[in-house]
Order: structure tokens, then sequence, then C-alpha cells
């Protein structure tokens, strides 16, 4: 969105235009945004051999996945659903890291039919593999660093009590199992957790993976996760990208001449990629009064983003129905049956019945954590490509909250 002309606008394009255009509740991505994000993860580890693996779980549609691929990143899926979908949006079966956590072996089995590369995180299924596939199927580690870091306790996943990952106390009984069963493994994986601003906790992470690599031959790449922060708040410290890639690369290429081989360095992004080329457009409602505050009910609320209520988390609000004019405080809220509180005492321009609000970072973990609670339907989504809006998901229709439902003869 470009602030500085006061006309918020997406590639050229009005942002009110698109929303007269499509209608609200309405996603919609900048495109070129995404690329330039991937460009700058490039830049930023030039001096390592970099393979992205976008985490496909923050911003699914099909069409984002395409544009990912063009810009020549691979993918993290976390499910069976999202490896298909991965494939489906053109993914070769050797780009896609398949991630799951808690699954069944029978997943992991159809996984490996299809070919992905395969990240176990916890030693029953690491002893499963081995039964079944001894060394004929090469495979990934997920280790648990047992660093405490990231922006909220629901997204901070390396600590000590986290379910993710194998601990990094249990490395002894990993290599047993990768011995007993003669286990091809090629790589090795942390993911600390998400927001993560410091570069020192990359470096840690790094620190543990080595150590941990140290005792593995024959591996082809270290996966550090995701994580990077991006600026939610105004004035917001992102993730310094240069700085982290430069002293990351640094310590990774220092460890590769050590190791005897030039690794693969593997992240996987979600938030950095998409979180800034997402808006999410909603209408007002009402703009109710109260002893306390100035409520602006909006046609949306935490079956569409769930983010706020779910972490706390703050996304920047602005009216782009005003440019000029005097500004007052709001609180903007949902229409959903629960106090879902998009933003608190915010200052907005001069709110009317009719305007157009703009979510921003909206992007990653947006669409892809809605839900059709209260029967409401989930927006439509838009991709700005080349200056142009492309429809990439219709609107739901009360037809879609009817399906799967059977209706009985009572
Ligand atoms: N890799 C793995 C194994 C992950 O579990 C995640 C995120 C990522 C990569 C990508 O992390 P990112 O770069 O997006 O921070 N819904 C939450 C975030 C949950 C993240 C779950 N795992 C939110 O909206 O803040």
């Amino acid at each position: 969105m470009n602030f500085e002309d006061q006309k918020y606008r997406i590639q050229g394009i009005p942002l009110t235009e698109i929303a007269n255009t499509f209608g609200t509740p309405l996603y919609v991505y900048d495109g070129q945004k995404i690329l330039d994000k991937v460009a700058l993860l490039k830049q930023a580890f030039s001096k390592v051999n970099l393979k992205i693996k976008y985490a496909t779980k923050a911003l699914s549609n099909i069409n984002i996945l395409k544009l990912m691929k063009k810009a020549g990143t691979g993918v993290d899926a976390v499910s069976i659903e999202e490896v298909k979908l991965c494939l489906h949006a053109g993914f070769e079966p050797h780009e896609i890291m398949y991630t799951p956590n808690s699954v069944s072996f029978a997943e992991i089995q159809l996984a490996v039919e299809m070919g992905v590369m395969i990240n176990i995180d916890n030693i029953p299924m690491l002893e499963h593999f081995g039964t079944f596939y001894g060394n004929s199927v090469p495979v990934c580690i997920r280790l648990n660093p047992h660093i405490l870091a990231g922006g909220n306790a629901k997204i901070s996943v390396g600590h000590i009590d986290s379910k993710f990952g194998i601990s990094i106390l249990q490395l002894k009984h990993v290599l047993k199992v990768v011995q007993a069963y003669d286990l091809n493994v090629i790589g090795l994986h942390v993911h600390t957790g998400s927001d993560i601003l410091d570069a020192t906790v990359f470096l840690k992470g790094a620190e543990i993976l080595f150590d941990a690599a140290r005792e593995f031959k024959g591996l082809k790449f270290l996966d550090f996760g995701g994580g990077f922060k991006v600026a939610y708040k105004p004035g917001d410290v992102a993730t310094d990208i240069l700085d982290v890639g430069d002293k990351v690369s640094e310590a990774f290429n220092k460890f590769c001449k050590e190791y005897g081989s030039e690794l693969e360095i593997w992240f996987e992004p979600g938030k950095f990629l998409v979180s800034e080329a997402g808006l999410l457009l909603v209408q007002v409602n009402v703009v109710k009064s109260t002893p306390a505050s100035t409520f602006v009910g909006v046609n949306s609320g935490l079956n569409h983003l769930i983010r706020p209520m779910m972490y706390d988390a703050y996304h920047d609000v602005v009216n782009i129905s005003k440019v000029d004019g005097p500004e007052r405080v709001y609180t903007i809220v949902g229409y959903i049956c629960e106090t879902d509180t998009i933003a608190a005492d915010r200052k907005l321009k001069e709110v009317q019945e009719g305007d157009i609000l703009a979510i921003k970072n909206a992007g990653a973990y947006g669409f892809s954590m809605s839900s059709n609670y209260n029967s409401r339907l989930r927006p439509a989504e838009i991709l700005v490509l080349n200056g142009q809006p492309h429809l990439i998901r219709e609107r739901e229709e009360f037809e879609d909250v009817l399906r799967h439902q059977i209706d009985l003869d009572l």
C-alpha cells in the first residue's frame, strides 16, 4: 500500500476500486511485493547455497504457490493436503519438504509414495520409518533446539516443553536409531518460532544444528525453519534480513568447510514472504458510541482474521475511504458473536457507515486460518499482478455452508 500520496493503491490500482469491483470482505495480495521479498531473501543469502521452502500454511492459495514456484522457491508442507496442493500448483516432489507433527505413519507413507522429502519429528516415527524403508528413502530429522524465542507463547515452539521436534537432549537416542536402521539422514531441521527479531537467535540455532550435524555423515542440507519477524505496528522493527544473512552465512560457510562438503541451507519463511503483501478489506456496518468507546463494527471478524484474538496480534488499520479530514479514536470489532476485537483504541480518519477499512499484514495466517464460524462465508481473494487484479478465490455462498451436511428426514 502506498501511504506517501495518501491514496491507497496497489500497483497503481486504488484499493477502493478493487473493493467496489469485487466487494468486501476481501483479501488482496500484492504479487510484486511477494516477488520482491523472495529476491531480498536470495540477496541476503547470496554467499551460501540457499533453498527457500516457503511455508505453505501461511497462505496456501494455489496461485500464490504458483507465484512462489515462478520465483524459484520450493515449499514446506505440514499436511498431506498441503503436499497435494503444492503438487497441484506445479512443484516437483523433490522441491517439497513435508514437516508434519503428530500425524499417523500412514500419512508419512503416503508422502513417501508421492516422493517428497520427509521431515520426522519424533523417535517412534523414526523407528517406523527405519522398519519400513531402512536406508532406501532419504530422510530429514527435526530437532528441538530448546531455544525460547518468538513473538507469543503460542508461536514459540523451540522451548523445552514444546510438542515439536525431537529434543536435542535425545540426540544420542536418535543416533542409536539411525545406526540400528542404517537410516539415510540427509538433512537436519530446527524451527524455533515465529516473529524472531534477533540474528543471535538464528546463530544460536545454527550452532545447535552444527553440533548435531557433526554426528552425521552424508548430510546434504541444514534447515533453519522460518520465523523472520516482519513489522506489524508503524515504527516496528523487523528482522534485519541482510544482517542475519551475513552472519548466518559466515557461520554456515565455516561449518561447511569443517564438514568437508558444500551443504545447502534451507529456510522456511511464511510471514517474511507474504505477511506485508496482504490486506483484508472490510466495510463498516455501524459506528456505535458507548459511554466507554466508539466501536466500528465491520463485515468481518475472527472468522476471517483470528490473529488479533488468538495471539493478541497487532494489525494496523486504515480508513481507505477517507484521505483527508479529522481523526478520531475507535475500536474496530467484528460481527461475530464473540468479543472479536480487531484493533482497540486506534486513530482513524473519521469513520462513517459504508467506509472501507484496510487491515494490514493480513497475507500470512489470514485466509489460511479462516473459518465458517457463525455460519459466515469466507471472503474472496484477489492477487494483483502486473497492475491487474485477478480473482483467485470466489467468495463463498450459502450453499458452501450447507455443503457436506446431511439433511436427515426428521
Ligand atoms: N517452518 C515450520 C516448521 C513452522 O512451524 C513454521 C510456522 C514456519 C516454518 C513459518 O514460520 P513464519 O516464517 O511464518 O514465522 N499462525 C501464527 C504463526 C504460526 C506459525 C506456525 N509455524 C501467527 O499467525 O502468528
